[in-house]
């Protein structure tokens, strides 16, 4: 079983030539709603492509006791998902304001809303002893990803954290704490970047760098996500794994990396070895930028399995 303990929002998407500058105002056509949330999301990659349920995947959130709220609960319920961990609270339900550009490029604000009322009590132990893999991201409050990542670790669970958005903490004490248990980082360049400074070990604009910084001195697999040029694994004995990524042409990139982590997930849940569950979660998260929406284009296992069969 996979277990996400994370993030659920409903995003708000408007297309528009360029994302507007700060100060400035850009016309769009319409709005559209999508599912969202990189908790959400990743338990969503991560159930389509669990061979028809076969790996279970699990969720703990919480949303607020409305419209919104119950169409995302709805929604996992659809793709199969475990919610019997997801609190309906009196906050309002977490929503993404997205702009998405000709490149299909985003810009994204969160308003968290009831992401913030979960907590770590709200996974029981009866489920969290069932997963092979716990995935965490950073869209709900720090010190609770921070218990439950603990609490697996004792109970022999692997701890996958995406570290999306850069956790707000200045101090590397506090950056390595987080980092202690973590068996599995994703970072994109930037957050690998952002990570390495904040845990004091700087490497300038080198991401693969502070890839490796991080990986030798805190002990965990650090996997960088570099969109067009695919994702890298670093181990800390230093050894490198790459995984390529398809060219694509791309209708909006939202979600591209939450596909990843999911599929990343139910990889290393499958027992697959890092490099090869990358290269699975690389060309899915490839098949989902071909879609708008973060959880649209993200692929079954059979369109999956076909597309890696023809590359
Ligand atoms: O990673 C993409 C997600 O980030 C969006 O779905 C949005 O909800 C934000 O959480």
């Amino acid at each position: 079983m996979i277990v996400i303990f994370g993030s659920i929002n409903m995003d708000l998407v408007a297309r528009v030539q360029r994302i507007a500058r700060p100060g400035e105002t850009v016309l769009s056509r319409r709005a559209d709603s999508f599912f969202g949330g990189k908790g959400s999301n990743q338990a969503v990659a991560a159930a389509r492509v669990s061979h028809g349920g076969r790996m279970r995947v699990a969720m703990a959130g919480a949303v607020g006791n409305d419209p919104f709220g119950m169409a995302c609960l709805k929604n996992l319920e659809e793709n199969g998902i475990d919610v019997s961990a997801i609190r309906v609270t009196d906050e309002p339900t977490g929503c993404a304001f997205i702009t998405v550009d000709e490149a299909g490029e985003n810009a994204i604000t969160v308003a968290s809303g009831a992401n913030m009322a979960l907590r770590s009590a709200d996974l029981p132990d009866s489920l969290l002893s069932k997963a092979a893999v716990l995935v965490l991201q950073m869209e709900v409050p720090i010190a609770e990803n921070l218990e439950v990542a603990a609490r697996a670790r004792r109970a022999g669970v692997k701890v996958v954290w995406n570290f999306a958005p850069v956790p707000p903490i200045k101090e590397r004490s506090a950056m390595a704490e987080l980092l202690a248990v973590t068996d599995v980082l994703v970072v994109n360049e930037h957050e690998a970047l952002a990570v390495a400074d904040i845990a004091g070990t700087p490497a300038g604009e080198d991401y693969l760098k502070a890839g490796s910084a991080i990986s030798s001195s805190f002990g965990s697999i650090c996997i960088v996500t570099a969109g067009s040029r695919g994702a890298y694994a670093i181990a800390p004995d230093g050894t490198q794994a790459h995984a390529t990524a398809r060219p694509i042409v791309p209708v909006d990139t939202t979600g591209a990396g939450d596909t990843f982590v999911g599929v990343l997930a139910n990889g290393i849940a499958e027992g697959l070895e890092v490099g090869r569950a990358m290269e699975r979660a690389c060309a899915a998260a490839s098949l989902s930028c071909l879609t708008a929406g973060a959880q649209a284009g993200m692929p079954k296992r059979q369109v999956l399995d076909q597309h890696l069969s023809q590359a």
